[in-house]
């Protein structure tokens, strides 16, 4: 499987696949691949002719305090995952050729870019709107896969890809998570067998929410509320924010509509996860 390095090469790739007939398929990552990573290479192998899989830790979209100099970077090993799901290239650019020295320009979804993870991580979303605005400008995917574990990452990518008027497809698969419930993360590597075990509270939580909704409960107070009480008995569990919002806007909303975003992030110790479910 070969490694491409540069956008001249990643563009030549793709334009040379879409050529010949094929459609062309695009995951991007931060590397340190797991299962939920692997779930969406076999997505893009299974409707696009050919596979890219970018692996690129992203600075712009750390804070100051964040973990960019100790995110997990296991290259080999994800070269291997990513080849064994039927990855055709892997596309694995140094710092400065994504960032040329003096990069001024940067993509800023306003508004949906200070929703949810937005308001406890500044800077956040507009790092990762310019980070896959570039790697979907380099590679033209047909379809650009996306997890959604991370749902207002999902919406803020949404609307750039309409407000730009990119081709892409945004394609968005389901939550890949360990048999005990806790979603996949490349942060899970950081929590200690205490912090594991109370970590569960957050799926937990979901599956509460979800049965809760099933059973008729549509009021986000009552959803909101029997979530906190949740957490309230595993009190080393930090909540950042608990909430139900329209998945497109990210906006609060007062009833649980189909297809509404029932959302969760919390620090356990220093490790922030988050969690959700998109209501039936
Ligand atoms: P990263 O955290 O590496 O995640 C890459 C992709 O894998 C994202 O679309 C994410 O939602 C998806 N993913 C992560 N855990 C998952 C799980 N348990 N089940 C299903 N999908 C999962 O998200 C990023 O990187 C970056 O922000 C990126 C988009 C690459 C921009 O830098």
């Amino acid at each position: 499987m070969e490694i491409l390095r540069t956008v001249a090469e990643l563009r030549h790739w793709s334009r040379t696949n879409r050529s010949q007939g094929y459609t062309v398929g695009l995951v991007l990552t931060m590397g340190a691949l797991h299962a939920g990573h692997a779930s969406l290479i076999r997505a893009a192998k299974a409707s696009c002719g050919h596979v890219a899989v970018s692996i690129f830790v992203n600075p712009t979209q750390f804070g100051p305090n964040e973990d960019y100099a100790r995110y997990p970077r296991t290259f080999d090993a994800d070269c291997a995952l990513a080849q064994s799901e039927g990855a055709d290239v892997i596309f694995a650019p140094a710092l400065e050729e994504l960032y040329p020295t003096r990069a001024a320009t940067f993509v800023e979804v306003e508004g949906l870019s200070d929703r949810l993870d937005g308001a406890s991580r500044p800077g956040h979303f507009r790092g990762v709107a310019t980070v896959v605005a570039k790697l979907l400008i380099a590679a033209e995917p047909d379809r650009a896969f996306f997890g959604q574990k991370d749902a207002a990452q999902v919406a803020v990518l949404r609307r750039m890809v309409v407000d730009l008027r990119l081709a892409s497809e945004i394609v968005v698969c389901p939550i890949v998570r360990e048999p005990d419930g806790l979603a996949l993360s490349s942060r899970n590597i950081y929590l200690s067998s205490e912090e594991r075990a109370q970590a569960l509270v957050l799926s937990r939580s979901i599956r509460r929410v979800e049965a809760l909704v099933a059973a008729g409960e549509r009021r986000a107070a009552a959803l909101i509320e029997a979530t906190h009480r949740l957490f309230a008995a595993v009190p080393e569990i930090r909540v950042d924010y608990i909430a139900l919002v329209d998945w497109a806007t990210l906006l609060p909303v007062d009833l649980a509509a189909p297809g509404a975003l029932f959302a969760i992030a919390a620090y356990v110790g220093p490790t922030r996860l988050i969690d959700n479910a998109i209501l039936a």
